[in-house]
């Protein structure tokens, strides 16, 4: 049944079902045991952005967004439901925690269907394959003292160098001051279709109109949670927007890698719209389901059908909201 909603959310149906078996060869019941595992077993919470703020906002589209793909989110205003939230199992994680992923879900609403993303704050992610995943997760389980085992994830390291990359990246930048004051990537290749069936391959970054990080003395300064109170005061004055902007591919950049990132500043760039996040939502309008950014994706826009990582996500959340609803 997972898989059936996996597949729905293909372009290309033989690909997606190979990708997809490629990706069973790891359970994604086992990447969530080992996602608490490594965050500290906490129950009630998700396996990664256990901590986090539920949000309401608008999706407006930019007037070339049609012309690049035909989901009716990009002919007119649709309602949206997003969740802020740190990377990992931990919901007591601190808002000054580095180098975590601060993430972005959204559902953007159609009766036709919603358009769900799940993004982070980094241009990649942290591994290429399922089964690389879980070994990256399962070198992080702190042993009897409490504490990871520093010279396994080393030797990991070591061995998976592209494992490296999301945390260089995430430590040579200050920590964001506001959920809303960083950019956001969805970091696989997606593929835009529109009305004429013309397809472009290309990477979603959710680009803040706000960018602030904090100095190593602010850091010190702040509490381990502000992020909460930080965005209600931000959003008494008005919405935190959002630019969604497409990053265009040129031949050979890779699309089956999330670990790779494309040379942004070297690629055409389309403005598909503006998400505004106007206002604090209750927790159980985040809660009652998953974000599922495979199964929930409208026509004239896909996921890669070679990124195993992409494939695996579904029954990954899935696993995870059963477990989180018991
Ligand atoms: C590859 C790019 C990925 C990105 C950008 C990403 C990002 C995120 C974010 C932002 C959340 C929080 C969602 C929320 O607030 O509801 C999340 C949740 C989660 N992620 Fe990922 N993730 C990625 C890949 C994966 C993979 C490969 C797995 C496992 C195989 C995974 C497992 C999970 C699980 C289990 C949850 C909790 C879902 C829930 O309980 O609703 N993620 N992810």
């Amino acid at each position: 049944m997972t898989w059936l909603r996996t597949l729905a959310g293909c372009a290309a149906a033989t690909a997606c079902l190979l990708t997809a078996a490629r990706a069973e060869e790891t359970d994604p019941g086992a990447i969530v045991a080992a996602q608490f595992a490594a965050g500290g077993n906490h129950t009630g919470v998700r396996a990664s952005g256990a901590k986090g703020v539920c949000l309401k906002g608008e999706f407006v589209p930019a007037p070339g967004a049609a012309a690049l793909s035909k989901a009716p989110h990009f002919a007119k205003a649709v309602p949206v439901t997003a969740r802020f939230s740190m990377g990992g199992s931990n919901p007591k994680v601190s808002d000054k925690a580095k180098p975590v992923t601060r993430g972005f879900a959204m559902r953007m609403e159609d009766p036709a269907g919603d358009m769900v993303f799940v993004v982070i704050s980094a241009p990649v992610f942290s591994t290429k394959t399922p089964a690389q995943l879980l070994e990256f997760l399962q070198v992080r389980a702190p042993g009897p003292d409490g504490k990871p085992d520093a010279e396994k994830i080393k030797a990991f390291s070591a061995q998976n160098p592209e494992t490296t990359r999301q945390a260089a990246w995430l430590n040579a930048r200050p920590v964001p001051a506001s959920y809303a004051g960083v950019d956001y990537w969805a970091v696989h290749a997606y593929t835009l279709t529109n009305a004429k069936n013309e397809g472009k391959v290309a990477k979603l970054k959710f680009v803040s109109a706000d960018k602030a990080g904090l100095s190593d003395d602010e850091l010190k300064a702040k509490p381990d949670s502000f992020y909460g109170d930080e965005l209600k005061e931000r959003l008494a004055k008005g919405p935190a927007r959002f630019d969604l902007v497409a990053i265009l591919a040129e031949p050979g950049d890779p699309t089956a890698d999330p670990t790779a990132s494309w040379p942004e500043e070297n690629r055409k760039a389309e403005t598909l719209g503006t998400l505004s996040i106007a206002a604090i939502a209750p927790d159980a309008a985040c809660d009652a389901r998953t974000f599922d950014p495979v199964a929930e994706l409208p026509e004239g826009v896909a996921g890669p059908t070679d990124d195993p990582m992409f494939a695996i996500r579904s029954p990954a959340y899935a696993v995870s909201v059963s477990r989180r609803a018991n």
